[in-house]
């Protein structure tokens, strides 16, 4: 009997070579989907720029990925910062974000001459202008904006309401930017905007571009010559089998049709446009094998399937109620009379549940569990609770498959310890 296969791998084949938790990740899927977005913007004819948002996956090796496909990549930390640098990403098409970056990020990011800041704040444009000043560079500078639009996705990842820790609120960007020669040491390129994240619809990024193209307007009567437009990630993916995808080849048409009109309406230069997907990606590209172990039947409740991993590895369902799907590698296809529901737990010391009910053939210890589309925000997310050793990732390149982060080991999480000197 055949097993699941990911990205022309047989998942079974790889928990044995390379031992569970692991993530997998297939370089063909994240050039598929990166692929979309280019190829939408390609039909417009427009000048464009996809900025890959780190945060969702970042290691050196997909650095290296991104470069190849052609993509900037936003980073939005020194550590991120740094990935990009080890991997030699071209510097130029860097752009750091961050809603409280420290003042030796900020040197990091000049020192290294990155592409773009971000700036989140009327205080960061203080900052960056001064060390710009200090350091004798001339950064080029993209203002965040918190616009007051209100995405239809879970509470918890909005980030463009005006109650919002990020961006400068819309109301107060024409006296942030009153006057170009206030913030003379940076060179204040365009405007920004998230309005956040597994967004399905299109339309609040319409509304997003029409608020923004309108303040840039202003902006231009006080003097400043705005020529980039970043409108954000956020696009959806499916997380389960009946769920839709965006559909980005309709946004990207609307989109470009929608600023070509009303630019020409408020007589502005149509601006350079930048969108920041993360998920979109990253997340269908990446699956997570693990080992069942317990199976825990309480009579007319409910069956507990136990991984060898759990929120650790993955903590989206424990933060944000966050649904998987998931397939017994080693049991792809089974007769409905084997069909049964039950619940996925992880293996940490609390209810740190993956999935609650999932139908699956009937499973038993040692069967392979593939929990699908969990690429984005997985890896990049994991901690050492319970002090479990993280999880390495393998990437799938055609029939390839190579590790890009190796496991973790015990050694690795006591490296950092240090017993006090009156233990000696
Ligand atoms: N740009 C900015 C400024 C962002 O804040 C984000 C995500 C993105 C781009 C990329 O968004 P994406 O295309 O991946 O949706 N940890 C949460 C998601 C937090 C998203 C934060 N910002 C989760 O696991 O769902």
């Amino acid at each position: 009997m055949s097993n699941f296969i990911f990205s022309n791998h047989d998942t079974v084949e790889l928990a044995k070579k390379y031992s569970t938790p692991l993530y997998v990740l297939s370089e063909d899927i994240i050039e598929e989907n990166s692929m979309k977005i280019k190829s939408a913007f390609e039909k417009t004819m427009i000048d464009y720029e996809i900025n890959y948002a780190g945060k969702a996956f970042l290691t050196t090796a997909m650095c290296k990925i991104i470069q190849r496909l052609g993509l900037s990549l936003d980073v939005v930390s020194g550590g991120e910062l740094y990935t990009a640098i080890t991997a030699n990403f071209p510097v130029n098409r860097i752009c750091f974000h961050g809603s409280n970056k420290a003042i030796s990020e900020i040197r990091m990011a000049y020192e290294n001459k990155i592409g773009k800041i971000v700036a989140d704040s009327e205080y960061e444009l203080g900052i960056l202008n001064e060390i710009a000043e200090e350091m004798d560079v001339r950064p080029n500078v993209m203002v965040r904006v918190s616009p007051g639009i209100e995405a239809h996705t879970h509470e918890y990842v909005q980030t463009g309401r005006i109650d919002s820790k990020f961006g400068v609120p819309l109301k107060l960007m024409e006296s942030v930017l009153s006057d170009p020669n206030k913030y003379k040491n940076l060179n204040i390129i365009g405007l920004h905007c998230h309005i956040g994240s597994q967004i399905f619809d299109e339309k609040p990024f319409l509304i997003a571009a029409g608020t923004m193209l309108e303040l840039m307007k202003k902006l231009t009567n006080n003097g400043f010559e705005l020529k980039q437009l970043n409108l954000g990630g956020g696009f959806g993916i499916p997380y389960l089998n009946d769920e839709g995808a965006f559909d980005i080849e309709n946004y990207i048409k609307k989109l470009v049709e929608f600023i070509k009109e009303k630019s020409t309406q408020l007589d502005i230069e149509f601006p350079k446009i930048l969108v920041e997907p993360g998920r979109f990606i990253v997340g269908p590209a990446g699956i997570t094998l693990y080992e069942i172990g317990t199976i825990k039947e309480i009579p007319h409740t409910r069956k507990y399937i136990s991984v060898d991993g759990g929120m650790g590895d993955n903590p989206r369902p424990a933060l944000y109620n966050a649904l998987y799907h998931a397939v017994v590698a080693n049991k792809p296809k089974y007769n409905d009379d084997d069909e049964e529901l039950v619940t996925i737990s992880g293996r940490c010391c609390e209810t740190d549940t993956l999935i609650t009910d999932v139908l699956l053939p009937k499973c038993e210890a040692g069967d392979i569990l593939a929990v699908l589309n969990t690429g984005a925000y997985n890896y990049s997310m994991a901690s050492n609770y319970n002090r479990l050793p993280k999880p390495a990732v393998v990437l799938l390149k055609g029939n390839e498959d190579q590790l890009i982060v190796e496991r973790e080991t015990y050694a690795d999480l006591v490296s950092k310890d240090r017993i006090p000197s009156w233990y000696d």
